[in-house]
Parts: structure tokens; sequence; C-alpha cells
């Protein structure tokens, strides 16, 4: 066992939306030991400058490499869209984006419209629709940026009139494109899924935790960086600013025991 393996894995979000991927990976790989950092005094991430989310998450990337991380989840599509091609050959571990790596399989999928739903960042870059048409030329795609959906989620707020008109609004214009799938392309959309299955099936619904989990652990075990499964792993949380909100709000999808600490604030 080397002290590379015992490393901790990496996680960072604006704030809760990251946790729903923590949590599909903490449930494939419980032995490893994790660090979560939720940028939730700069959130949300969507609504920030290309030049904004490249000085987070470098502060970001900074506090991990002191922390000895073999890896780092960017558990953000946002950061993975805008900033991921400016970071990813300067830090010594690995970088894992969601997008790049989901979208090669959900290309694949025998459908021919795909909507996005994404923060207004993600759908500026059209990181989606690039990634999806170059692995597939042949589907059509439309992206919706949903601003203020981030923030209902991270206010606890997702069974309210204000998020049901919010989530009906932008539905309904996605319907009208007839998609056959529609990507969650934020981490934090799958905290709106029963607000979402109200105006269409859960099974339209990808949402591409799931499958970002299994890349990783596919990648880790193919590079040798595992854990050896012997003990349960340890988790860290850190917040940039209001850890009870934080807790509350991320309870929906995991029941964090401690109270975050508060990092880079
Ligand atoms: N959850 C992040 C994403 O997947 C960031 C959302 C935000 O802060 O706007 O894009």
């Amino acid at each position: 066992m080397t002290r590379l393996n015992n490393a901790p894995i990496g996680f960072f979000d604006s704030g809760v939306g990251g946790v729903t991927v923590f949590e599909q990976v903490k449930k494939l790989l419980p032995y490893e030991n994790y660090i979560y950092f939720g940028d939730t005094k700069n959130m949300p991430y969507g609504e920030k400058t290309p030049e904004q989310l490249l000085g987070f998450a470098r502060g970001i990337f900074d506090f991990f490499q002191k922390k000895g991380v073999k890896a780092v989840v960017m558990a953000c599509n946002t950061t993975s869209a805008v900033v991921y091609d400016r970071i990813k050959n300067d830090y010594p571990f690995e970088i894992y984006p969601i997008i790049q790596p989901v979208t090669r399989k959900i290309a694949g999928l025998p459908v021919k419209k795909i909507g996005v739903f994404a923060t207004k960042a993600t759908v500026n870059s059209h990181c989606y629709k690039t990634e999806l048409q170059k692995n597939n030329p042949d589907i059509q795609v439309k992206e919706i940026a949903c601003p203020g959906w981030v923030k209902i989620v991270e206010n606890g707020e997702e069974n309210t009139d204000a998020a049901y008109l919010s989530v009906k609004e932008k539905i309904e214009e996605m319907l009208e494109f007839s998609p056959e799938k529609i990507i969650l392309g934020c981490t934090h959309y799958p905290y709106l899924l029963k607000v979402l299955t109200r105006f269409a099936p859960e099974e339209v619904f990808i949402n591409p935790s799931i499958e970002f989990a299994h890349i990783i652990q596919k990648d880790l075990a193919g590079k040798n960086l595992l854990n050896p499964q012997s003990t349960e792993g340890n988790e860290e949380f850190y917040v940039s600013t209001n850890p009870e909100k934080f807790k509350k709000s991320a309870s929906l999808f995991y029941e964090i025991k401690t109270l975050p600490r508060l990092a880079l604030n």
C-alpha cells in the first residue's frame, strides 16, 4: 500500500450540488478518504465570468494540493465547461471534469433529440452541445439556462411555489423541442427532480452523476490508485461560508455527520 493509494479524493462545487456526485462515488468506493469543498461564498458559479471562475478554481486546487489529494473531482458542470481546459495540466493529481466523459456515453444512446438544463455560464460555453455532437454529429441539442435554480436548492426551497413556477416555465419551453432525454447539466438540479417529474416522467431525465461515478471508479482502478478495501474511509467537509445552511440543504442527498469547517473564506 503506497501513500498515494491512501491519499484523499477531493470534490468541489459552488455548494451542495456536488454532493449528488459525492454520494454516488462514496456508494461505489466506501473505503476511500474524501475531502469536499463547497464554495458557498461565491455561488452561484453560473452567473460568474470565466476569469472569476478560473480564480476560484485555482484557489480550490491549491487548497487540495496542500491537503495531498490523489485526485480532484470537478463535481460542477460550470467549471468543467469553462475552466477545465485552462487548468488540467497545472496540478500533480488526477482531475475529473463531469461533462467531457459523460457526454461520450450519452451520445451513444439511441436518441436524436437531447435537451440540456444548465447554468448560464455552461449554456454560454455550449460545452454540452459541442461534446455531444463531437461524439454523434446527428444529435440535435437544445440548451436552456435556468438561472435561479441553484439558489432555490441552496436555500432548501425545492417545495415552494416559486420553485414550481420556475421549473414549469423552463420545462414548458424545453418540451416544445420534444426531447427524448433531458440532461440535468448542473449538479444542483437533481435536488429538483420531485418538481421536474410533475411535468415529464423520471426516465426522461439524465442525472450525469450516476455515470460519472462509474467513470471515476474505473479510471482510478485502471491507474492502480484505489485505496485497498480494508477499513471505512473518512470524510471532511469544508465550505467558504454558512456551514449550517450547507449541512441542512445537502441532507436531501447525504447526511453529513459533523458541521463543515470553514476554508478559503
Ligand atoms: N453545481 C454547479 C454546476 O454543476 C454550479 C452551479 C452554480 O453555482 O451556478 O454547474
